[in-house]
């Protein structure tokens, strides 16, 4: 026979409890008859940028660094042995010309290139990797070419001889099978025998990818996206829209189609910060819009695609001149019409025609569309205009998002805020990088929001502590911070975390809510926190109240609640920031004495400065208890530095 608590008792056993140290017991009231406000699905979403190698390098599983030769010095990321010469003439594909020629005479070494991967490939022992290239020479004579996986002892992990002839360029593919697990392997080819031949597109890809989508993406990164159950999916950035020059501006329609094909384009992190340079950051755009659209169909997520608004970087180009003229924009409204007509339009429109295509005959359903990122000032205002009226004109539906610049206050923020108000957009984007300090106080950034204008997403935002580490000080912040964003639910309509992903030795900003390496992914306290809001969003606020008002910061507690009426759900969250426990206790109307079941996940951790490491990827991991409990009065006490999502199964009405 099941036990059945009183949830008192039952904390008692959960969280370390005495008498001593505990502060006067605070008495929060709930009233589950009355919801505040609805709580949009959207409310807790992510932001993907291809930053910190989180595209090329990171999520999209290509192995091979620079498969195309694109890259400003053609042969970076391969070492080139014997005759190798890069050449364009006659390219296998005219948006990527460069090729490699290999050249075997009587040379002692022998020719052929080894692939570095970023910083090395990550193979597994037993796991299938899928090679392929595209080549040509002209001998009448089949040309054998070696292809191996070398482990980081230089050992040969596994290896396969092809076959190339014919003039024409032709698509080869053989597959590898690892014989070991390695995080810096590297891929070697080899011509065994003289001759000489031109290759262009190389390619290695794990087979299991995510979904088993072939050339797809890596299986940890897209299940840790999934598995916080994002509302929202923004992409792809970030200043990478912007681009530090128009040129290199990000343009989603090149980033369709034959993945062969796409240009590549320099990536702006590969030189925006001196003390962290990586001169091998490009973007190949495997990772493009429809597969964009596609993960965030995958992970059930509202796709929020960001354009450029005819801007760059603001803070590299202080000159009018570097942006596009504010006349001169039909091809950047084009790109944003095109892309509504892409993502929804039917099958017998140009772009609707081109999704079907691609693989996805039924629209995507975009609702959101946002034109800049963090812009700000007279720029953005003379351009902006321009965008939501066509966007209106043609797709009144469309909810569009306005930029208020990089930052959560003064002169620009307030600029872009009239302006947001004067286009009458439907959400203005946020962005804040702020310390544990501005967190906690922020906690009631938006109860006084002017609730008529357009909505709040809280686009970009992170607690960064001195260190710029993921600690759990940082995660219990944001947590604390976001009940402030649940309370308000009905001005804030989405947020996301910022940025998303970061290679543990690739990296340029930091911190970043997901860490990985060749092989593994560490999820961090901050990622925790955004889950356990994310997995219970709950249909409507509930207000939450401590001698009348919200529990916003007094005696370091933070709470607020939703239901969720749809799954008959009660969500408590609870924030202490104090280095002592707390004494609390619920009184909830509207909840009838008797039995529930209720689902306590508490994420604490007595070192601030803890965090989670390749080495030790579980130093802070919310518990989970399934408890039944029996009173309608909650009361427990709270751990020191915790946060609580409480889950109680109300039923459904
Ligand atoms: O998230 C990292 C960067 O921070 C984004 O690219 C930019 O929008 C912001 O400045």
């Amino acid at each position: 026979m099941k036990k059945t608590f009183r949830l008192f008792n039952l904390l008692l056993l959960v969280f370390t409890s005495t008498a001593m140290g505990v502060s006067q017991t605070k008495t929060i009231h709930i009233d589950l008859k009355k919801p505040k406000t609805a709580i949009s699905p959207t409310m807790y979403g992510i932001f993907f940028e291809d930053i910190n190698f989180g595209a090329d390098g990171g999520l999209y599983a290509e192995l091979i660094k620079n498969r195309s030769f694109e890259f400003y010095n053609h042969l970076l990321g391969w070492l080139p042995v014997g005759g190798v010469e890069i050449k364009s003439t006659n390219p296998c594909f005219d948006r990527n010309p460069n090729y490699v020629q290999l050249t075997f005479d009587d040379q002692l070494t022998g020719t052929g290139l080894e692939n570095e991967g970023f910083k090395g490939m990550g193979v597994k022992e037993g796991e299938n990797y899928l090679f392929s290239f595209y080549s040509r020479n002209n001998r009448k004579t089949a040309l054998k070419i070696k292809v191996e996986l070398i482990g980081s002892n230089n050992d040969i992990i596994a290896s396969k001889t092809i076959e190339v002839s014919g003039e024409k360029w032709t698509k080869y593919s053989t597959n590898l099978v690892s014989k070991k697990s390695d995080k810096q392997a590297r891929l070697r080819m080899m011509l065994t025998q003289t001759g000489c031949a031109d290759f262009d597109h190389i390619s290695l890809f794990p087979e299991k990818t995510y979904k088993n989508r072939p050339c797809g993406l890596r299986e940890d990164l897209a299940k840790a996206l999934e598995e916080l159950k994002p509302g929202l999916f923004r992409f792809p950035g970030g200043c990478i829209v912007e681009g530090t020059t128009l040129a290199t501006r990000y343009q989603w329609k090149n980033t369709i189609g034959a993945v062969e094909n796409r240009p590549v384009n320099i990536n702006r992190w590969n030189y925006t910060f001196d003390h962290r340079r990586f001169p091998d950051y490009y973007q190949s755009y495997g990772l493009g819009f429809f597969e964009y659209f596609q993960l965030s169909e995958d992970i059930g997520a509202e796709p929020l695609p960001v354009l450029n608004c005819g801007l760059s970087c603001q803070f590299e180009n202080k000159d009018d001149k570097q942006h596009c003229p504010a006349d001169a924009l039909q091809p950047y409204i084009d790109d944003a019409l095109d892309l509504i007509e892409f993502a929804n339009g039917d099958t017998t429109t140009k772009w609707g025609k081109m999704r079907a295509e691609l693989g996805h005959p039924k629209p995507f359903n975009l609702k959101y569309l946002a034109v800049g990122n963090e812009q700000w000032g007279e720029p953005y205002a003379l351009r902006i205009g321009s965008f939501v009226k066509a966007i209106r004109a043609k797709y009144p539906k469309i909810r569009f998002v306005g930029s208020s610049g990089p930052y959560p206050d003064g002169k620009d923020f307030e600029f872009g805020w009239n302006e947001m108000r004067r286009l009458k957009a439907d959400l203005v984007d946020e962005h804040y990088y702020r310390s544990p300090d501005w967190f906690l106080k922020n906690a009631t950034r938006y109860d006084n929001y002017d609730r008529k204008g357009p909505k709040v997403f809280a686009g970009e935002y992170a607690c960064h502590v001195k260190t710029k580490k993921n600690s759990f000080e940082a995660a219990l912040c944001e947590a604390a911070f976001m009940t402030g964003l649940e309370r308000n639910a009905d001005i804030v309509e989405m947020t996301a975390y910022a940025p998303l992903f970061a290679h543990v030795e690739n990296w340029q900003w930091r911190p970043d809510l997901i860490w990985f390496d060749n092989l593994n992914c560490v999820r961090t306290p901050s990622y925790y926190v955004q889950q356990m809001y994310a997995s219970h969003v709950g249909t409507h606020a509930l207000n939450t109240l401590c001698n009348g008002a919200p529990l916003t910061g007094q005696d370091s507690l933070y709470a607020s609640s939703a239901t969720d009426k749809k799954r008959g759900q009660l969500i408590l969250r609870i924030a202490n920031t104090a280095k002592s426990k707390q004494a609390v206790r619920y009184e909830i109307e509207g909840l009838k004495f008797g039995n529930y079941k209720a689902r306590i996940i508490e994420l604490s951790q007595a070192a601030p400065d803890a965090e989670n490491t390749i080495d030790n990827p579980n130093a802070v991991v919310p518990k989970e208890q399934l408890i039944d409990i029996d009173n309608k009065n909650l009361s427990f006490d709270l751990k020191p530095q915790s946060f609580l999502t409480i889950i109680i199964e109300t039923g459904k009405k």
